[in-house]
């Protein structure tokens, strides 16, 4: 536990007590109760144990409704300023926040670094990956809008086809990529006309307040609304009032059932979800070992394990079982677990701060029915930090087959027949991705042809991955509702309208006169340049 005073200069923060809440593009001062926030890194202060680094505002039922108020008015039916502005208009709005966002780049990643434990190259790649990705969204609008320009006929019928917003999106990212995966779906969702009530997640809040003036500064108001505070006192009374049009939530399916349960219009309710998930590696007997272990270990341990995409469990055929157990646990146990501006940490303190006790009880019932621990540093812990477990021999008695860890515990399983493997997938009640390790380009083909129907990517050595972000992410089964990717996102949070009308000689007069005057948003042949 390093000392306070011994923390380096360019990781340090002030305390952070956020007293400020943004609704209906007014910094309000909350004058309620505040939620403490306590970081899963420790130090020293005045010779006691302390890791409370900020609070922020723990709102009420009332002060939520506002903010669904101040959505729901701004969007007004699809009438409000927002979703009826011109592509243009709002391209360039999304424009200002982002260089107002780049401003606060260092504010963010330091909060990243205290609130989640990300070390600084991750948190510095979160940063970036998601200016990367505004921007990307930014031209993959243009290029839909420009594709949407022109008029089509068919049948004697003139029509033009865009894609329009859909209306209030509540917008709830996880902890493990708590800026990044929040807008992931957030920009799309506002680029897109649709306005905007944002909650971050439980851990990885304190972050977004450097963000607050950037919103406010950016947006017509009421557009873009952020609410604290616990899911059951703010984020039921949303769902219950039936206005929420998109609930877009990246994070359990038990939580995700919960708030779709909640809205009393099913049939009004799109979701945009991103859920468990329990990606497998399957390493053949032909493998690379060497390139396997490394790809496994980023793929299993980046991050401790806290990501969806993160491979959960590793099966490997027999005859490459010892050598790919050995050498794997040996990476592992080589792996440095450090503060998150260590540069030489690769793992971190865990954020959730009862997950030691639990993934020790995954080990432990594994343990109970056979599992062997093959690192010696598996499973050391000191307050939130846990050093990765590699347990062999397991098999489907053991809860560590089934569930999702999200942490640091690998579990190896051992084949003779590769049906093994894909009995496991067919049988699973996730579908996200899953990694082949093998050199055989026959025995490669016929598992993709298998698992493209399981799964909705195949990595083909290589670990999983949800980037590049232009690619589709999404999943089968309890993984996904809904695809996003750069592209996808725009059009799951909008849909499809046109205008169209007989192709007679008044219409066409009065369409020219529209379009000539501009006088529409919606119907004209502007070209976005
Ligand atoms: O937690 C799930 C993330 O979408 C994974 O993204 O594969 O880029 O780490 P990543």
């Amino acid at each position: 536990m390093p000392l306070f005073e011994s923390i380096p200069e360019n990781a340090s923060i002030p305390f952070v007590k956020q007293t400020q809440y943004l609704v209906n593009g007014e910094l309000h001062d909350w004058q309620g109760a505040f939620e403490q926030v306590f970081s899963p890194v420790f130090t020293i202060k005045n010779g006691t144990p302390d890791n409370l680094i900020g609070s922020y505002p723990l709102m009420d039922k009332e002060t939520a409704l506002s903010a669904l108020n101040s959505a729901v008015v701004a969007y007004d039916h699809g009438q409000g300023v927002w979703p009826k502005m011109t592509v243009a208009k709002r391209i360039q709005h999304m424009e200002t926040f982002v260089s107002l966002m780049k401003e606060q780049r260092e504010s963010v990643v330091r909060l990243l670094m205290w609130e989640i434990a990300k070390t600084r190259r991750d948190s510095e790649k979160e940063f970036d990956r998601t200016i990367e990705y505004i921007a990307d969204t930014i031209e993959a609008l243009k290029n839909m809008d420009r594709d949407a320009s022109r008029l089509t006929i068919r049948q004697n019928i003139i029509a033009q086809i865009k894609r329009a917003p859909l209306g209030v999106v509540l917008c709830m990212g996880p902890f493990n990529y708590p800026l990044n995966e929040t807008f992931t779906t957030l920009i799309p969702a506002l680029i897109m006309g649709n306005t905007i009530i944002f909650k971050p997640p439980k851990l990885g809040v304190l972050l977004h307040s450097p963000l607050l003036n950037a919103f406010r500064d950016s947006f017509p108001k009421g557009v873009v609304n952020i609410v604290y505070g616990d899911g059951q006192q703010v984020i039921a009374p949303l769902m219950e009032s039936g206005k929420i049009n998109v609930l877009a939530f990246i994070g359990s399916s038990r939580v995700a059932d919960i708030l779709k349960k909640q809205h009393p219009f099913p049939h009004l309710l799109k979701s945009v979800l991103g859920l468990e998930a329990k990606n497998p590696a399957i390493i053949l007997h032909d493998a690379d070992i060497d390139l396997t272990v490394k790809e496994c270990i980023t793929g299993s341990l980046s991050f401790n394990g806290q990501r969806c995409t993160a491979l959960k469990i590793l099966f490997v055929h027999e005859n490459v079982y010892d050598e790919f157990v050995s050498k794997f646990s040996k990476a592992v146990d080589d792996l440095v677990l450090g503060l998150p501006w260590d540069e030489k940490a690769d793992l971190t303190p865990l954020p959730e701060q009862d997950k030691p006790i639990w993934l020790s009880g995954l080990v432990e019932d594994a343990s109970q029915k056979g599992a062997v621990i093959c690192n010696s540093n598996g499973g050391a812990k000191s307050e939130t930090a846990f050093f990765p477990v590699v347990l062999s021999n397991v098999n489907a008695q053991m809860r560590i087959y089934h569930e999702e860890q999200f942490g640091p515990v690998v579990p190896i399983v051992k084949f003779a027949d590769v049906t093994e493997p894909l009995e496991y997938v067919i049988k699973s009640k996730f579908g996200q991705q899953a990694s082949i390790f093998g050199e055989d380009p026959m025995e490669i083909s016929s598992l993709v042809d298998t698992l493209v129907n399981q799964v909705c990517r195949v990595n083909i050595n290589a670990q999983c991955q949800r980037g590049p972000d232009v690619f589709p992410f999404t999943g089968r089964k309890d993984s996904a509702e809904g695809t996003l990717s750069v592209s996808d996102a725009l059009r799951v949070f909008s849909i499809r309208s046109m205008v169209a009308m007989k192709d007679s000689d008044s219409n066409k007069k009065i369409l020219s006169d529209i379009l000539n005057s501009k006088s529409s948003n919606f119907l004209t042949t502007d070209y976005i340049l």
